[in-house]
């Protein structure tokens, strides 16, 4: 799970790789590297840990007009610089940066020890470099070509050819990859992210395919080595804004977005339709008579995006009347998912590129059914795969734990819930106060954020204890699992959710004064039950924080700090009340002195199986 990115061109290529390794960040950041031709030979550098630490290493005055470069989450192998890539070949005539996992690696390798070949890492990777070298005096491609049909697995791979200094290979099997045209230049990279700002023209490379680049050329070709024609699209991706304004954090000044983010994902108001009470969402490629076949919706994702999807499950079933079941993408592939002409299926993810929803995503189509996404990154393979959807416009987003993407997943699927709920169920006045209360949001988010500094007095409290409890009934159970996840991905926390009717079933009996409890408890049907569930907190020690949009007696006497959110529709809480949990989670993090944007062992994008 890794972003390769190579150059070749007119520019100095080291810095056209960082750029591109810097945007590639998000697929991991256990080490990094780059290989280059310098004065005839292949000059690899890579070193462990974060982007910075090999940006230290490059020297001013190396330059060079090609080279790859990859930034890696480790799979196979520790995380040290031997396993870094580039991966050489033995003689150093080739390297190879690998995104994706060579499954018969091990055989492979043992094939090529018993030749002699030693290696230097502990990667399957490496056997890429070693078999490619082994062919080479039939010339770079017959070497590439028979090094790739020795392989099982999936690879995007950029290889570099010592003796050829004007060529970039690239090959793809399951991981994606992508070609950049520039004048006088070329990109290749697993994500378009990587050649933002230098060029808008790209390529998509399919499965089985291999690309041979020059300076000036590309060509495409598939196994059977026939020559593939493909038109070049023009992308609009815009580089990630890398600066962090006044904000310490990344996750802080994302959580601090929200209210710009959602009023984006409303269309600045575009989106709604207020006199018809409803919404509007191009790109759905839907006619409305089509809502009426609907009889089953199902959403696919995985992390927080899956529990945006959960919620989007409860506001669907509200407004539409249609059973909505939500799936963890990973799952799905192996259980033979049901798929019917019925059924429409929607796809969450922020990057567009989580290998376990691309993978649910290909088979429900290979069954025939048809896929809409809802994506943060354009042009992302999600976005390319599926029968049409919508873009959440949520930005850029680079902490690696999830804020103003899933308030604007959310927001999207309300809107979604709005469109086909206005044509089967609910009325034109239900309709014209949902979108009322959408429009109404960033304000109340602003509200909240202007009080963001109180939530530490519980985080000063939340960073001593072990294990924390997030309840919540109803719309408030996904809210207190995203919660729960927010706050073990940033403060490594071990925190679990649970619906707080389900506590006298099991997880009461961890309540005493060493595990707290955020309850989360809105206004609304269940509201008397949770506020009984408090008090069986109490009864047995438990400390207990609250998350409310009412202001209440009974719960200020109850609870031992009380965040209060503004006051909406049920349908739209979880909106509001998410964000205290977020600030939460930063806040914890930040006193226990978490690397807050990038945790430990996580990646922004998880692209392996
Ligand atoms: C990783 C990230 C999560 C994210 C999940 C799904 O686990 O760390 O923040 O929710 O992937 O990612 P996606 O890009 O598909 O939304």
């Amino acid at each position: 799970m890794c972003g390769i990115v190579g150059y070749l061109g007119k520019r100095d290529a080291l810095p056209v790789l960082m750029q591109g390794l810097k945007q590639l960040e998000y697929r991991g950041y256990d080490s990094s590297g780059i290989g280059i031709i310098y004065r005839k030979k292949i000059k690899v550098i890579k070193e462990k840990g974060k982007l910075v630490n090999l940006e230290r290493k490059l020297s001013d005055n190396l330059s060079a007009k090609i080279g790859v470069a990859h930034t890696r989450w480790a799979t196979h192998g520790g995380v040290t610089t031997e396993n870094a890539h580039p991966h050489s070949g033995p003689e150093e005539k080739v390297i190879v940066v690998h995104n994706g996992i060579i499954d018969n690696y091990s055989r492979l390798k043992e094939n090529l020890g018993k030749e002699g070949n030693s290696f230097l890492s502990e990667t399957d990777s490496e056997v890429v470099a070693h078999l490619t070298e082994k062919y080479l005096d039939s010339g770079p491609e017959i070497a590439v070509s028979k090094a790739l049909s020795q392989l099982k697995g999936t690879y995007g791979l950029l290889f570099l050819f010592r003796d050829h200094p004007d060529l970039i290979i690239a090959a793809r099997n399951g991981s994606p990859l992508v070609i950049g045209i520039g004048k006088e230049e070329m990109f290749v990279a697993s994500d378009a992210m990587a050649f933002a700002g230098y060029t808008q023209h790209a390529v998509f490379i399919n499965d089985g395919e291999m690309v041979i680049l020059s300076q000036n050329d590309y060509r495409i070709v598939n196994q059977q080595n026939l020559v593939i024609e493909r038109d070049v699209e023009e992308l609009e991706i815009e580089r990630s804004n890398h600066s962090k304004n006044e904000f310490q954090h990344y996750l802080l000044k994302e959580i601090f977005e929200q209210p710009e983010s959602v009023f984006r994902a409303i269309g600045r108001g575009g989106r709604l339709l207020p006199d018809f009470g409803t919404a509007l969402l191009s790109g759905l490629n839907l006619e409305k008579r089509d809502f009426f076949d609907i009889k089953k919706i199902h959403i696919i994702a995985m992390g927080t995006a899956m529990y945006a999807g959960e919620l989007g499950k409860f506001i669907m079933e509200n407004l539409t009347r249609i059973p909505v079941e939500v799936s963890d993408a990973s799952e799905l592939c192996g259980i033979n998912p049901i798929v019917d002409k019925n059924t429409l299926f929607f796809a969450v993810s922020q990057s567009g590129e989580t290998r376990d929803t691309l993978a649910a995503v290909q088979e429900i189509q290979q069954k025939g059914g048809r896929v809409l996404g809802i994506v943060n990154t354009v042009g992302s393979t999600l976005a390319r795969m599926t029968d049409g959807g919508v873009y959440i416009h949520a930005g850029s987003e680079i902490s690696v734990a999830s804020t103003k993407a899933f308030t604007n997943q959310v927001t999207i699927l309300t809107l979604l819930a709005l469109m086909i709920g206005r044509t089967r169920d609910i009325s034109l006045s239900r309709g014209r106060e949902i979108v009322s209360q959408l429009m109404s949001l960033p304000e109340k988010m602003e509200e909240i954020l202007q009080r963001a500094e109180d939530l530490n007095v519980m985080a000063e409290f939340l960073k001593d204890y072990k294990s924390v409890l997030f309840l919540g009934r109803g719309i408030n159970y996904p809210v207190a699992k995203e919660a729960a996840l927010k706050l073990k991905e940033v403060s490594y926390i071990h925190a679990e959710a649970y619906s707080s009717g389900s506590l006298k079933h099991g997880p009461l009996a961890l309540i005493s004064e060493d595990m707290p409890s955020v309850f989360i408890c809105t206004r609304g049907d269940s509201q008397e039950k949770i506020i009984s569930h408090i008090q069986e907190v109490r009864a047995r020690n438990g400390k207990v924080f609250v998350i409310s949009n009412f202001d209440d007696d009974n719960l200020r006497d109850l609870a031992d700090e009380l965040f209060l959110v503004p006051q909406s529709d049920e349908l739209l809480s979880p909106l509001l009340t998410i964000i205290p949990c977020q600030l939460l989670s930063y806040y914890t993090a930040l006193k226990l002195g978490r690397d807050i944007d990038q945790p430990r062992n996580l990646a922004k994008s998880v692209t392996v199986d």
